[in-house]
């Protein structure tokens, strides 16, 4: 199992409009926090999400959240 890379030891803080997101899981995407395709050729996945109504979200940069795509505040751990 590949290791994410972590992409910043902060959340993204972003207001979502409804739609379906997917949520960069291995940390090496240019457009964090979503998937844009580096993935292939590790094991990692990027997480599916959809936001129902527009909302405020807190989205892990660290990749190491225990509720992904949210921050649970493990940055502060590495
Ligand atoms: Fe990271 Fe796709 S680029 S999961």
């Amino acid at each position: 199992m590949d290791k994410p890379l972590i992409a910043a030891k902060n959340p993204a803080m972003l207001n979502l409009e409804p739609g379906e997101y997917y949520w960069c899981a291995c940390g090496r995407s240019s457009n964090q926090p979503f998937c844009d395709g580096p993935h292939h050729g590790t094991s990692i996945t990027p997480v599916a999400f959809k936001a129902d109504k527009g909302q405020q979200a807190f989205l892990c940069l660290c990749k190491h959240s225990s509720n992904k795509p949210f921050c649970d505040g493990s940055h502060n751990n590495l």
